[in-house]
């Protein structure tokens, strides 16, 4: 699919069956998530310039890479974003961090703004904007918004599981930004579930019911 990116390695299709599985424990399913995570951070960053700063190692100075531009920005979509972010920011640990409180109405499934605090200068810096689950999309949506309202040009979205759905809604609205998941599943039921999915993201992570 146009601008979709499925991170199909072993690891992280061996780690998602176990947290699809409905047995799996809060414990285990919020440690994978964690890994997970890492490895997800790894491809979505694959794309980033370097520039070189000089250094001097202990045999002799050289020019050596180093990432280019400003700090990126990771975005979580409150509260299941959270799960993305932890494993993230152990790989980019200077990162800034956006959050993004938005809730799913259980009637209309729209997604409805509770809170935003994210860094002033958004327009020189990549945002990856991250969900675990893109479903119908409309949180997804919403929060793309907000960030280019706020100045945001550059951004990635990163998620666990898609619904074909969930990216045609997506990629409609968003064209300019680039989705990365490890899986699209088969599609979405008529509550809004990615099926066969995992389950509420958030519930599965925090054994809230
Ligand atoms: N959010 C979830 O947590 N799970 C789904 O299947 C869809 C949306």
């Amino acid at each position: 699919m146009n601008g979709v990116t499925v991170v199909d390695h072993p690891l992280v299709q061996h780690k998602l069956t176990i947290m699809r599985d409905k047995e799996t424990s809060t414990a285990s399913f919020r440690r994978l998530l964690r890994e997970i995570s890492l490895l997800l951070c790894y491809e979505v960053t694959r794309e980033l310039d370097l520039t070189t700063r000089t250094i001097e190692t202990p045999l002799m100075p050289m020019e050596a890479p180093t990432l280019e531009g400003k700090k990126l920005v990771f975005a979580s979509v409150l509260r299941a974003g959270n799960g993305l972010l932890d494993g993230m920011l152990d790989l980019v640990p200077a990162a800034r961090v956006a959050h993004i409180g938005l809730y799913r109405d259980h009637d209309t499934l729209e997604a409805v703004e509770y809170f935003f605090k994210a860094p002033g200068d958004l327009e020189d810096r990549l945002v990856i904007v991250v969900d675990p689950m893109l479903a119908t999309a409309n949180s997804a949506i919403a929060a793309v918004d907000k960030l280019k309202q706020r100045g945001a040009t550059n951004l990635r979205f990163l998620c666990l599981l898609a619904a074909p759905e969930g990216i045609e809604r997506f990629t409609s609205a968003h064209p300019d930004v680039p989705v990365f998941t490890a899986s699209i599943d088969e599609k979405l039921n008529e509550k809004g579930y990615i099926v066969p999915g995992l389950g509420d993201a958030g519930d599965r992570m925090y054994g809230t019911k």
